[in-house]
């Protein structure tokens, strides 16, 4: 099928993202009603953004949030909602699943997307990423794919996760992409070296940032002593810009020129509603120096 859509569409977060993997088996295991009051309280805090994958929880977690539009289905007009596929994970849910492999093949994503349509009950998808860069994957068939979901209105933007930029460049040469969702934190650095967020830089387009905190990593105690020497330096930082220790990382994270966005892992409202306020935190140059130095540590050359 011949690709006429080759302008990169505009696919802008002005809000941070809520991930929804610990919502449900894999964490907080939520009730429906939960979800529900998790959901209205979002919205209520200007969130838009919710960002699922087909195996959270076991590939039961789009199903569980799902439950929770169908009580209110006019909720799903305020949001954007966001999916991703490409993983086979082994699980009870898909006995037919051996080991855990990758597929990118068109077949395969548009099983996934209609899947994920009838879990989260809606009839379309706002982002759809491929999870996991395919050591098979086809890009022309992954852009032919794509075109058929968008004419047929089952999705209506497309990016990647995990990509290197190079990955990232074959599919976007064949499809527009708006994003790259990819891990980053004072603990993991990688994007900032690796090209990911030049290559955002330069197309105009925002990374997503998942596992902000590592995980939790930053909050625990802790001998590792990157995060004994990050937790050590932070403090003062945070004395100085009258916030907390979540706030100046997203805060920091989010001041790369590229404007990468955090894809918060939290459950607790209280956590998001912080997470809103540290996008007014701007670090000085010199500081922000001072927790990458922290993060590296190693001085600068
Ligand atoms: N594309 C991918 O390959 C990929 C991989 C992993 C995750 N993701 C996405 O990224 C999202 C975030 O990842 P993540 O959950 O690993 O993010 P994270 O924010 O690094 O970790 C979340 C964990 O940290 C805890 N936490 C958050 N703020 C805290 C605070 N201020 N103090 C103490 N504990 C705090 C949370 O517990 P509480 O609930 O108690 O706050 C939760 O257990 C996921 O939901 C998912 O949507 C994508």
């Amino acid at each position: 099928m011949e690709n006429t859509d080759l302008e990169r569409p505009i696919f802008r977060f002005k809000m941070p993202v809520v991930g929804t993997m610990r919502l449900g088996q894999w964490g907080e295991k939520f009730s429906t009603q939960l979800y529900l009051d998790f959901i209205k309280a979002c919205l209520d805090l200007g969130i838009t953004d919710f960002d699922h994958a087909d195996i959270y929880g076991h590939y039961t977690t789009e199903s569980e949030f799902g439950s929770a539009l169908k009580l209110v289905p006019s909720l799903r007009t305020k949001m954007r909602l966001i999916t991703k596929c490409g993983i086979k994970m082994v699980s009870p849910n898909r006995p037919d699943h051996r080991i855990k492999s990758y597929d990118s093949s068109a077949e395969h994503i548009k099983m996934s997307v209609d899947n994920s349509l009838k879990n989260l009950n809606t009839d379309y998808i706002d982002l759809l990423l491929i999870h996991r860069p395919d050591l098979l994957m086809d890009a022309q068939e992954i852009a032919d794919c794509f075109s058929a979901l968008k004419l047929s209105g089952k999705v209506r933007y497309f990016g990647v996760s995990n990509f290197t930029p190079s990955q990232f460049e074959l599919l976007d040469s064949l499809f527009p992409m708006v994003t790259n969702q990819v891990e980053a934190s004072p603990l993991h650095l990688n994007p900032f070296h690796d090209g990911c967020f030049d290559q955002c830089q330069m197309l105009g387009i925002q990374a997503m940032i998942w596992s902000p905190f590592a995980g939790r990593e930053l909050f625990q105690e802790s001998s590792n002593e990157n995060v004994v020497r990050i937790k050590t330096t932070a403090e003062g930082l945070c004395t100085k810009y009258d916030c907390s220790l979540d706030q100046l990382v997203l805060a920091w994270l989010s001041q790369h020129p590229s404007r990468p966005v955090p894809v918060l892992g939290t459950s607790k409202i209280e956590r998001i509603e912080k997470a809103i306020k540290a996008q007014s935190i701007l670090l000085t140059r010199e500081d922000w120096y001072i927790l990458y130095t922290a993060a590296t540590g190693i001085e600068l050359a």
